[in-house]
């Protein structure tokens, strides 16, 4: 994992306000002594989020044998990968948030080099306060100094609330995906 360069660094001038207090959330990248606390956003994002929102004939079609352990491997991947970023969101040094991408080319397109943000998750009761949008920005602006002219990013598609915050960040959706058991 490549290190973030100062100016990628959102600190202290990173400011929310929470009531009339105002406090910093800052943003790094994540090192393999972070798993736990990455694993726990995931397992948040993937199990806790995703069956509050799911209905339940939608389940059995996102389902993994072991899913414990696939998550376990993902962020192994994630924080071990040559080409996979992962960022934090602290707020007076504990975590708040987490955001993961990489970065894909395809000579055949026009807009060759892609960023593609994979998991991006706020927890509940810091939302509302711009972390999420912190750190998205600062994910994509990675990807452009990397040279990527295009992102990409997905969501379920009974994840309003995330479709909303795409488009506020300025995405256009451009692909539905079909399931269907056989
Ligand atoms: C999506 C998520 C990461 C956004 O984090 P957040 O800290 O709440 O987002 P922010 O406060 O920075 O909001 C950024 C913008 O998106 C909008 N937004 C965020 N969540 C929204 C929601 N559920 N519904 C409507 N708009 C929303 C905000 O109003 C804000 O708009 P503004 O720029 O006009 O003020 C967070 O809601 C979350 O963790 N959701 C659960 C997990 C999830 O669905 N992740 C996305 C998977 S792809």
């Amino acid at each position: 994992m490549e290190p973030l360069s100062p100016d990628e660094r959102s600190g202290p001038a990173s400011c929310v306000r929470l009531g009339a207090v105002s406090q910093p959330v800052a943003i790094r990248a994540a090192g393999r002594a972070d798993h736990a606390v990455v694993l726990r956003f995931h397992r948040d994002l993937y199990i806790r989020h995703r069956d509050e929102l799911a209905r339940p004939d939608v389940i059995p079609l996102l389902a993994y044998r072991d899913l414990d352990g696939t998550l376990r491997d993902d962020v192994e991947g994630l924080l071990s990968g040559r080409d996979t970023r992962v960022l934090l969101a602290e707020r007076e040094g504990h975590a708040v948030g987490y955001i993961t991408g990489h970065v894909e080319v395809d000579p055949r397109r026009v807009l060759t080099r892609k960023g593609v943000v994979e998991d991006w998750f706020v927890a509940r009761d810091e939302r509302g306060q711009g972390t999420g949008r912190l750190l998205l920005d600062t994910l994509l602006e990675g990807f452009r100094r990397d040279g990527c002219q295009v992102a990409e990013s997905g969501t379920w598609a009974f994840n309003d609330g995330a479709r909303k915050a795409h488009a506020k960040a300025g995405f256009t959706e451009i692909e539905v995906k079909f399931r269907k058991r056989l």
